[in-house]
């Protein structure tokens, strides 16, 4: 068994594919021999699927800094019992949402302070920070059309949300150029994966 501990993370929009990706990627890492976990967020832990019923729930009326701590307090559980140990073990870990999504949705959709929003995710997850982090990037009509029919309470925001949230995720690239790699996600499947193989042999040193 191969031994990397590498934290990879994918962002993008709803719709934009990245947990198509992060499925693909876990097997490819697989047939090279590494030791790979999966994880997801909000999610994985007991405590942190609790709080995904809640975040997810459209019966749920909450505001925006409720939510915020919510997604973070999720983080803070996942971090500390899963992705930290896993890193330490050697585990090359692939995380479908992390930090990022929460610059993104809370600080560029809902409007919160970004710089507030930062210091909370150091709060939830210390030291911890991805090695490399993929963006999945497509316009919001081809990634409403990818959603399935029944939305879930971040789903159902409107179409301006968004498109914060997309420019968001790119503001976020355009700062972190070297942990965040943009890739065009309107593409077909096949070709979005030779992009995100591209990064992964790099971060790796594979051929
Ligand atoms: P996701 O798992 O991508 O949803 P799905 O099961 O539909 O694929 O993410 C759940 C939702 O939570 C998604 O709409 C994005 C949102 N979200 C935030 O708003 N902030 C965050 O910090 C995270 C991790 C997710």
């Amino acid at each position: 068994m191969k031994q990397a501990s590498l934290f990879v993370t994918f962002e993008g929009i709803d719709g934009c594919g990245k947990s198509t990706h992060v499925a693909l990627a876990h097997r490819w890492l697989v047939q090279w021999g590494y030791n790979v976990a999966t994880l997801r967020e909000p999610g994985t832990t007991d405590v942190a699927e609790q709080i995904r019923r809640l975040l997810l729930d459209k019966k749920m009326k909450m505001t925006p800094v409720t939510e915020l701590l919510l997604y973070e307090a999720a983080r803070a559980d996942i971090t500390a019992r899963q992705i930290a140990p896993l890193l330490k073990r050697n585990q090359i870990v692939l995380c479908d949402r992390y930090f990022d999504s929460t610059t993104a949705y809370q600080g560029y959709g809902r409007k919160l302070d970004i710089k507030m929003v930062k210091f909370l995710h150091s709060v939830a997850v210390g030291p911890v920070r991805p090695d490399l982090t993929l963006l999945f990037d497509v316009d919001l009509a081809t990634a409403f059309a990818r959603r399935g029919k029944e939305l879930d309470r971040l789903e159902s925001e409107p179409r301006a949300f968004f498109k914060r949230v997309r420019a968001g995720f790119l503001e976020i690239a355009r700062r972190e150029r070297s942990r965040v790699k943009v890739i065009d996600a309107a593409r077909p499947i096949e070709v979005v994966f030779e992009d995100v193989k591209r990064h992964l042999k790099k971060k790796l040193a594979i051929a």
